[in-house]
């Protein structure tokens, strides 16, 4: 008798879960096996078939019953982490502000499995860090790595003091070094995580010393060679923005303003250079005014009030203060600083400019700079899905350049498809 296979979206299958049914893709008319029941998928897994743009599974009809008590099992696991959290008991505020101040959040996907660290590794979970359980009974070192460390599925840290060894890993495992490097073909996928990871850590760097011309030099070089990622192929991109981070930080939204920039600037036809360089190093900057205001009002875990409002949103003209006088810095990256605020209804902040008042630059950041907003979790507010917060940025038309969204929604477009 023919088999009768049923569709499965692929965000229902979760990554590191035992699925205990076969799994088939379609090809052609044809359904082929792709996992056997009780194997691990994994996040390798989820990446390489949303880069081969798969969005649907099949599973045979008589698994049926099966997927539906795994998806009741997996609901009933993630529910607890489900929800947003508020963090209102001071104890748990200052554990919170501990954590953002103290720890810097990493990708776990480079920490593979061989790997000698020279620096301990944490999972976050519920507003509280725990070392890696690999290393509970070696607290003091050497931290050598079993198994992978992203399966621990939590967000993984280290020591913000650790940043250097870090750092330094990371150029070693881009020149190919270190235990546990991936064979060629995944070679794309830990080149764009360890250049983010390595921007990140520049971000990081820049909204310590903000007045550093050094630093902002280099960090001009880091995201040249993100802008050359990017334009290397289209998936790239699609690559640079899958890798997520679960809270929101600073150094994590700057790079991301950074490469939605970048990728909407080419989406309009804008030139490599000086163009896309100019979005890049602006988008990387937008928000470096935050480093002179008080880390525990820009990393609340709840809500703003109205006045702790009134001072976050002086982080724009602090910002132009630090970066104004800098002979290294063209206006049109300054206006990024600037303008990211700014809305073309005039209703922006801290000038209220209006339709082409506000720069071409300033258009793409604001946009930019809200999508990502919207979509990364706060203590107090889940994250949107790409799709529900490009709904809520499309509703606000007198705020936003149409031709612009248009091209940010197209430019997205594959990214919504697959979550
Ligand atoms: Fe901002
Ligand atoms: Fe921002």
């Amino acid at each position: 008798m023919e088999k009768d296979y049923l569709p499965v979206p692929l965000r229902n299958i979760q990554v590191n879960s035992y699925p205990d049914f076969d799994l088939y893709l379609k090809q052609a008319d044809n359904f082929v096996l792709y996992r056997k029941a009780s194997y691990r998928f994994s996040q390798e897994h989820l990446d390489n078939l949303i880069d081969s743009r798969v969005d649907l599974l099949y599973l045979e009809r008589r698994d049926l019953k099966r997927f539906e008590n795994y998806c009741k099992k997996i609901h009933a696991e993630s529910a607890e982490d489900e929800e947003a959290r508020p963090i209102t008991h001071p104890v748990e505020v200052a554990h919170y502000h501990d954590i953002m101040e103290n720890y810097f959040a990493v990708n776990g996907s480079l920490l593979l499995s061989g790997l000698e660290l020279e620096f301990p590794v944490f999972c976050r979970r519920q507003n509280r860090t725990r070392l890696f359980p690999e290393f509970e009974q070696n607290p003091e070192g050497p931290w050598h790595l079993d198994e992978n460390v992203s399966h621990c599925n939590k967000e993984v840290m280290i020591k913000m003091e650790d940043l250097g060894k870090y750092q330094a890993l990371l150029q070693k495992l881009f020149e190919g070094g270190g235990g546990g490097a991936p064979e060629n073909g995944k070679r794309v996928r830990q080149k764009a995580i360890i250049l983010k990871e390595l921007s990140k850590i520049m971000i990081q760097e820049m909204l310590a010393d903000p007045r550093s011309g050094e630093k902002i030099k280099n960090l001009r070089n880091m995201v040249n060679t993100t802008v050359d990622f990017i334009m290397e192929n289209e998936s790239s991109f699609y690559t640079l923005m899958r890798i997520h981070a679960f809270d929101f930080y600073t150094y994590v939204h700057s790079l991301n303003v950074c490469t939605l920039c970048v990728g909407l600037g080419s989406a309009i036809g804008l030139f490599r250079s000086p163009d896309l360089e100019l979005l890049a190093l602006g988008g990387s900057l937008h928000d470096i005014g935050k480093s002179q205001l008080d880390p525990k009002l820009i990393n609340k875990p709840e809500e703003l009030n109205e006045s702790e409002y009134e001072v976050v949103k002086t982080h724009v003209n602090r910002g132009v203060e630090l970066l104004k006088d800098n002979p290294d810095l063209p206006d049109e990256v300054l206006s990024i600083v600037s303008q990211h605020h700014e809305r073309l209804s005039g209703n922006g902040y801290p000038n209220g400019l209006k339709g082409d008042e506000i720069s071409l630059y300033g258009q793409i950041s604001s946009i930019v700079d809200v999508y990502d907003a919207l979509t990364t979790d706060r203590p107090y507010r889940k994250a949107l899905s790409p799709f529900d917060a490009l709904k809520i940025i499309a509703k606000t038309e007198d705020d936003f350049e149409q031709t612009l969204m248009k091209k940010f929604i197209l430019m997205l477009g594959s990214q919504i498809v697959s979550t």
